[in-house]
């Protein structure tokens, strides 16, 4: 939820640190702050805002020193302000510290550290461990302290800490918020996750849950929580530094949206076996005995990528037949959920580090019973504490709205479906027919992304509207919600997802001409029935958008406006049918002057609870 950088080198740390922040902006952006050690102390700057604002504060300032920490927020213990930015400090000014995650039990250990005379400058969980490790401090070495501090602490964080008098050292520590350490040919880069460490090396060392790392100028050293030093693999990452920027598009996530069918394209690439009808997943080959034998699989994730569930649910059970629950990974993990060996729970997740996904599937574990992930983050946790799993590939996705890594999951889920129904009785047949059309998917996404002009004018048309509907039945009843939500987190405007057939069961009261409805119409086996809904909306002068198939020319004199897909498999519509409501929230929230990339209140990786 908050981004951290630490940096320790032969280079000027407040240019890296700035860089990495800025990179790290979509994980939350209330407050900004750094502190670098510079020859004569720690120099600490804050800013309330974008990373630009903090920027601008040093601007012609000269701020030297090649150690340091930074962060950037995104507020779970106190209002976004100066005094609550990142890094926190203790009593005497010399150990600063920043932290990603929530410290549970702040209140009493704070309380605690009061009654020892020590005062507290803000209103943060965070500011709890800065103290704490002052006090151990007074007895044993700061590593020691660190170690000591966590150790009672409930809760999560990625942390990174510095200290005055110990110019030398940068000690970072994890338990439940990502924390990657990459490898430079003269020093080393800390962040919460690869995209400000992508430009500096492709080396890096994820850390893992209680994990804590020493790192000087010329080497590291990580310890694990027995105490023992523990030797790290270290991977390669795969993602280039121009994937990770926005190639001369106004905003990431069009950038995302454009890059969908090479998205699609590299998901499936080398997966797919048409002449045998079968999808070939080397994550699935050590379990591919336990997911023959599966009577069940339940889907569990948030947003959007739960919305993608709602549509492999459909795929599964029609194609695999396999029963198939989705739930929300915040419901799912408080409630009691029946669970076995024949039971499979599938985590989907591009960040791989939504703390209630993560959170569901280690109780799936707990159960027995076999854990999966559909996840794009290479190494994340989800990725790394799942039993088995398939990498999207769909490169790095930095607008907060996901839309290339919801078609690439819908990618994976049809790959799913084909793996898991060739292990059953889906026939040769049926398995070749949709291996052939998934493959021209990407090509199909093409000639509707060249509709962006005419989607565009649609939602200039419509952007003054506050309240929309979107609906839809069967497989795009997903697409639907995900349509809507695509809309509200970018736009603010209030759109509300719903089967198309609920309408007649109290929501169309709510129709009238100022409550504009998305149809998604595409030529499918319920195609009437949503007809007969597009029927009873005019009825009651209601505006209606149709997202149809290409050719269907009935629709056409029925609706206000229409925007055509191409026709593929009915399982494979989502993949389509997508992809103009996400052009349409872009320009709907592009016309209203928003800051489509970072929308208000949220944040890409959601790794609080
Ligand atoms: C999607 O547009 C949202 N930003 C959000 O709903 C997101 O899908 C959700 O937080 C899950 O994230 P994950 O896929 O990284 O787990």
């Amino acid at each position: 939820m908050c981004g951290i950088v630490g940096y320790i080198g032969n280079k000027e740390a407040l240019p890296i640190l700035i860089d990495g922040l800025k990179r790290l902006e979509y994980r939350g952006y209330d407050s900004a702050g750094f502190s670098v050690l510079n020859g004569n102390g720690i120099m600490t700057e804050k800013a309330v805002g974008k990373v630009v604002e903090l920027e601008n504060k040093v601007n012609g300032k000269n701020i030297k020193g090649s150690v340091g920490i930074a962060h950037t927020r995104w507020a779970t213990h106190g209002k976004p302000s100066e005094r609550n930015a990142h890094p926190h400090c203790d009593c005497e000014k010399n150990i600063f510290l920043v932290h990603n995650g929530i410290i549970e039990n702040y209140k009493e250990l704070k309380a605690d550290l009061e009654k020892l005379g020590h005062k507290f400058s803000s209103e943060t969980d965070t500011e709890v461990l800065a103290h704490l490790i002052e006090e151990y401090a007074k007895q044993v070495p700061w590593e020691e302290a660190v170690w000591r501090t966590l150790a009672h602490v409930q809760g999560t964080y990625g942390i990174a800490t510095i200290k005055a008098d110990d110019p030398e050292r940068i000690i970072v520590a994890r338990n439940g918020s990502p924390l990657v350490l990459g490898i430079l040919e003269d020093g080393f880069i800390i962040a919460s996750d690869i995209a400000p460490i992508v430009r500096h090396t492709d080396r890096v060392i994820y850390l893992e849950d209680g994990e804590m790392a020493e790192i000087t100028k010329e080497k590291y050293e990580v310890i694990n929580f027995k105490r023992k030093k523990v030797a790290k693999e270290i991977s390669k990452i795969d993602w280039t530094l121009e994937e990770a920027e926005k190639k001369g598009y106004d905003h990431f996530m069009m950038k995302e949206i454009m890059e969908q069918p090479e998205a699609v394209e590299n998901s499936i690439r080398g997966r797919l076996v048409v002449g045998e009808g079968i999808a070939k997943l080397g994550g699935l080959r050590d379990v591919a005995e336990r997911t023959r034998h599966l009577k069940r699989i339940v889907i569990v994730s948030c947003g959007t990528s739960y919305y993608a569930g709602l549509v492999g649910k459909y795929m599964f059970e029609e194609y695999a037949g396999i029963r198939t629950d989705v739930e929300y990974a915040s419901e799912f993990r408080y409630r009691k959920p029946i669970l076995d060996e024949e039971t499979a729970v599938l985590a989907i997740s591009q960040s791989g580090e939504t703390a209630d996904t993560l959170a569901a599937i280690r109780e799936a574990k707990n159960k027995g019973a076999l854990t999966l992930g559909i996840v794009n983050v290479v190494g994340s946790t989800i990725a790394r504490e799942t039993d088995a799993g398939v990498y999207n590939h769909a490169g790095p996705e930095i607008g907060v709205a996901s839309t290339k890594a919801f078609t690439s999951q819908l990618s994976i889920l049809a790959l799913f479906t084909l793996f898991l129904g060739r292990q059953r009785d889906m026939s040769y047949v049926m398995g070749k027919r949709i291996a052939e059309e998934l493959e021209k998917i990407p090509e199909l996404i093409k000639t509707i992304l060249k509709q962006s002009g005419e989607i565009k004018k649609i939602a200039k048309k419509y952007s003054s509207f506050s309240n929309l509907f979107f609906l839809g039945r069967k497989y795009n009843f997903p697409i639907a919600m995900e349509g809507a939500l695509k809309l509200k987190e970018i736009s603010y405007a209030h759109a509300e997802g719903y089967p198309f057939g609920e309408m007649k069961h109290g929501p169309i009261a709510l129709i009238d001409k100022n409550f504009p409805v998305v149809a998604i119409a595409t030529k499918d086996s319920v195609y009437e029935k949503t007809m007969s809904g597009i029927q009873e909306v005019k009825a009651r002068s209601g505006k209606v958008i149709a997202l149809a198939t290409k050719g269907d020319r009935e629709i056409q004199k029925m609706v206000d406006d229409a925007v055509f897909v191409p026709k593929t498999l009915e399982m494979l519509t989502p993949l389509l049918s997508v992809v103009p409501l996400q052009l349409f929230a872009y320009y709907f929230a592009v016309n209203k002057s928003l800051d489509v990339d970072k929308p208000r209140n949220l944040a890409k990786s959601v790794t609080v609870e």
